[in-house]
């Protein structure tokens, strides 16, 4: 059996509730007289704490929440205005009253400033502080509930911004692989135009030699090399996915130009239309890896060649900037749009490269869209709508940037700006 002593009793268990839920009030004031009449006056409504001195309110504050505390301004030792200051370090929501005598109006405004919410002067009358506590307990609690509907709100906003953080992880995968085909599908065009080319020759022939095998075996160099640009897309694109780079970020322009009239010589888009590709009058090496380099080109080459079904034109040709790059002066706009400008950073040498051509040109209601992913305007089966979205992705990923420019009826250059090394 229990002895009585050990049993709470029903009305012991809803006192200690009621004093749990009660608002704590803490007392700060060195005279005993006072302190022990504010006790009298509001022990029946609150949990009440009573400190002789700034340093025990300071302990009290930090062991118990304090919804509000009454604090002479004068005090022997730490003053009103410290232990003020110190509450509110450790509790920056707990209301404070100064009570102050014979105080200058200074300190009562020091008080205010360091966030004290009213002062009372002594001697007050028991209305006037019963009053002058409750609106300090309102405030409280009013300002604690701001703070946790605030903290309620940040915690849903984080969960929202992981939320679209993850489906920014999916798209950005969907993109990938969507890129991966269409960056692969080039040098799968090219191997099959080889291939068929080589086709034509074995069938003509009876015997492989002379010319014909010297001629098959130059194709079948360049198929090996479109394998090993396959190879060398898929592993950069997978290398991306896993947050990571390989291959050197270095190459010389003018190789890779003769890879690009190489490889465009033979795409189906070249049909009739005349391609002129400039080597530099002096080469330059880029700051960009060599697959990407030639995917920009290869992406902005094609679209001049499938910029209009009549005979046209496509020029390629560069030149190296040493001063400083400034397209400030260009905006986005019906003719014109700029790419990653914010993005392009560095000191000169820079090499310009200008992609024109003399096709249909670009609508002024087509222009704003032309960077998105699965935008195109082409028959189903010819475009994609990724080339461009490519080439704003590596742009972003080399540093540079893009200004087109375009006119209907008039034709389309891009100026693509890339950083390059100076000369050693
Ligand atoms: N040189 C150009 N001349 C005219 N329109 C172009 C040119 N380059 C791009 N465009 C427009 O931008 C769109 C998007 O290009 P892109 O992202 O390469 O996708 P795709 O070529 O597969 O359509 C094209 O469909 C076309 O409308
Ligand atoms: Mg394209």
């Amino acid at each position: 059996m229990l002895s009585p002593s050990t049993l709470a009793t029903t009305s012991d268990i809803e006192r200690a509730a009621v004093a749990k839920s009660r608002p704590t009030l803490l007392i700060v004031d060195d005279e005993e007289g006072p302190r022990q009449s504010l006790r009298v006056v509001f022990k029946e409504d609150y949990n009440l704490l009573l400190a002789g001195d700034g340093a025990r309110a300071i302990e009290l504050a930090r062991q118990n929440k304090i919804n509000v505390a009454v604090v002479d301004i004068r005090m022997k030792g730490m003053s009103g205005t410290e232990v003020l200051e110190k509450l509110k370090a450790i509790q920056p929501s707990v209301e404070v009253i100064m009570l102050t005598a014979y105080e200058t109006v200074d300190t009562v405004r020091q008080a205010l400033r360091l966030g004290a919410c009213d002062y009372l002067n002594k001697p007050f009358d028991i209305s006037t502080i019963r009053k002058a506590v409750a609106t300090a307990m309102e405030r409280h609690s009013l300002a604690d509930e701001i703070q946790s509907n605030n903290e309620k709100l940040q915690a849903l906003q984080g969960e929202l911004h992981n939320q679209r953080l993850q489906e920014e992880i999916a798209r950005t995968r969907g993109e990938i692989y969507a890129s991966i085909i269409h960056d692969i599908n080039g040098p799968l065009t090219i191997i099959s135009g080889f291939i068929q080319i080589i086709n034509q020759r074995i069938g003509e022939s009876k015997r492989l030699e002379g010319e014909d095998l010297d001629m098959i075996k130059d194709r079948l160099r360049h198929i090996t090399r479109q394998v090993t640009n396959c190879i060398e897309i898929s592993h950069r694109y997978l290398s991306f996915m896993r947050q990571q780079n390989i291959g050197a970020t270095r190459v010389w322009v003018n190789q890779i130009l003769d890879d690009l009239r190489e490889l465009l010589t033979v795409h189906p888009s070249k049909g009739n239309h005349r391609l002129k590709i400039q080597p530099l009058a002096e080469d330059v090496e880029l700051h960009i890896n060599g697959t990407d380099f030639i995917q920009i080109l290869l992406n902005l080459a094609i679209n001049g060649l499938q910029s209009s079904p009549a005979t046209h034109s496509v020029d390629i040709s560069g030149k190296v900037l040493t001063g400083s790059v400034d397209l400030s002066h260009v905006q986005d706009g019906p003719h014109d749009r700029i790419v990653n400008y914010q993005g392009f950073s560095h000191a000169p040498p820079t090499l310009l490269l200008s992609i024109w051509d003399d096709g249909l040109g670009i609508g002024r209601e087509v222009m704003p869209k032309i960077f998105e992913p699965y935008f195109t305007t082409k028959a189903p089966g010819k475009g994609t709508g990724l080339g461009l979205s490519i080439v704003h992705r590596l742009l972003r990923e080399s540093n540079s940037c893009l200004h087109v420019c375009s006119r209907p009826g008039e034709g389309t250059r891009f100026d693509v700006y890339l950083p390059a090394f100076a000369k050693r």
